[in-house]
């Protein structure tokens, strides 16, 4: 039998394989709230420009309240036949409250219905993930404060660098979100368009008012091309390039986390509510809500890359490749919300392991451009020279297997005559954390400043 919305010229009905096709329901049902927000406010401007009567207006907008009700009741009866979320709740309207129901699909088309549901969906997202990247950020800043001077050995190539504080390391992640809270609201801005009232492709003959629909779901004006209205999933691609963003920082943090919580680093330890055991090694503590942050961020991307790839090449305007938009979309913010979650839980209930941090963070030589620096401020040597002098250095006393502070006077003057005893008291990690006070440097006081910033601004927000 013929479909109920648009079977009018049609004979028979779908094949059982072209409905299982076609159907976005099974996903889509996830719009309805945005579907009847859209409706409620073309209705009200259907009436407003005497489109529809207000008798109509008043009977659509009861409808589609008792619609929600059922729906948020779990009593609502989604239909498969029906294809997708827009043509059920049109059909449930009908159906309650007869022809009133049938005009409201008047000036409208399921293509400009399913672009501005989508926006509004996407808006509401980004509201959601930015408080809780907000959240994270509030952790991070907790935690950096709490160890502002905590040392840590910093890692070039994952070799030992020079030392760093782990609360600097923190904060390190702290920018990376900030801006990724700045890519989503950029994000919001561009999207807070109204596509409503573009209709299939082409615009309307009825005399609409875009502006009231527009004012009347949050937008900040419509959108000035029918065709690009209807077309357009940029605003959802670009979502997902700052979700991806987002989730490679997140990803980058996790492996960390499993770096520092494994046996041989032992820098940090992870609560228990944050750690699974083994089911043959009773030793087992496993960071697998950091691996799993970790996996989700190639799933975000998969996201990314896959509607990219369905976009790429489609004729304007519409066309039905276009429906496979949303679970994409779904998906990745439930992954980015999941991560977002378990990673403000782990980063909030780690603890540190102080000691071991501070011990690899003096060793491997991670002082020897503190010592490099003392031959340049205080012998003048140029940094070249000194670079090489403090080389032999490291090479004598890696030679002897102890540090470069455990090389005696006489070892050291016998590669550059002019250094004195002082030059020891630049060669331990608390002296090399503390000189760094350059701005954005490792230094404790820098530290605690930066995190103090980040606590105020976003106090004032
Ligand atoms: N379910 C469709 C989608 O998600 C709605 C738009 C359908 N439009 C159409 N002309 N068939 O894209």
């Amino acid at each position: 039998q013929a479909n109920a919305q648009w079977g009018g010229r049609f004979a028979g009905g779908p094949a059982a394989i072209m409905q299982d096709i076609n159907a976005s329901i099974s996903f889509d049902k996830a719009l309805w709230r945005q579907d009847i927000a859209g409706s409620l406010a073309h209705a009200a401007m259907l009436a407003k420009t005497g489109i529809i009567t207000p008798t109509d207006e008043t009977r659509i907008r009861e409808g589609l309240k008792d619609i929600a009700a059922e729906i948020e009741a779990g009593t609502f009866d989604f239909s498969t036949a029906l294809e997708d979320i827009h043509m059920n709740i049109e059909a449930r309207l009908s159906e309650r409250i007869g022809e009133a129901g049938k005009r409201l699909h008047t000036a409208r088309s399921r293509n400009d219905q399913v672009a501005t549901d989508f926006r509004l969906w996407v808006r509401d997202a980004i509201d959601g993930l930015d408080a809780q990247v907000t959240a994270l950020i509030e952790t991070l800043c907790a935690r950096a404060m709490e160890h502002a001077a905590t040392p840590m050995p910093g890692f070039t190539h994952l070799q030992t660098a020079q030392p760093v504080t782990f609360g600097h390391h923190l904060m390190a992640y702290v920018e990376m979100l900030g801006r990724d809270r700045g890519r989503l609201s950029d994000a919001r801005r561009r999207l807070n368009e109204s596509p409503l009232g573009s209709a299939a492709l082409a615009g309307t003959s009825f005399p609409i008012d875009r502006e009231m629909t527009a004012r009347a779901l949050g937008f900040d004006r419509p959108t000035a091309n029918s065709l690009d209205s209807v077309s357009d999933r940029d605003f959802a691609l670009e979502y997902l390039s700052a979700l991806s963003i987002m989730a490679m920082h997140l990803s980058r943090l996790a492996e960390e986390i499993v770096i520092w919580c494994s046996a041989p680093f032992s820098f940090i330890r992870l609560s228990d509510a944050f750690t699974t055991g083994s089911s043959i090694m009773p030793q087992k503590r496993n960071p697998d809500a950091a691996e799993l942050i970790r996996a989700k961020g190639g799933r975000i991307t998969g996201a990314l890359v896959g509607l990219l790839t369905v976009m790429k090449g489609l004729p304007l305007a519409y066309a039905k490749d276009m429906q496979e938009d949303k679970e994409p979309v779904f998906a990745a913010t439930d992954a980015a919300a999941l991560s977002l979650a378990a990673m403000d839980g782990m980063v909030r209930d780690l603890s540190v392991n102080a000691q071991q941090m501070r011990a690899c963070a003096g060793s491997g030589f991670s002082t020897a451009t503190d010592l490099a620096d003392w031959l340049v401020q205080v012998l003048k040597l140029p940094f070249r020279t000194a670079h090489h002098v403090t080389g032999r250095l490291v090479g004598k006393a890696e030679a002897r297997g102890v540090d470069l502070s455990q090389l005696t006077l006489q070892e050291m003057q016998a590669e550059e005559p002019g250094i004195t005893a002082d030059i020891f008291d630049v060669l331990t990690v608390e002296a090399s954390l503390a000189s760094r006070t350059s701005l954005g440097g490792t230094a404790p006081d820098n530290v605690r400043a930066q995190a103090g910033r980040w606590q105020k601004a976003l106090a004032a927000e």
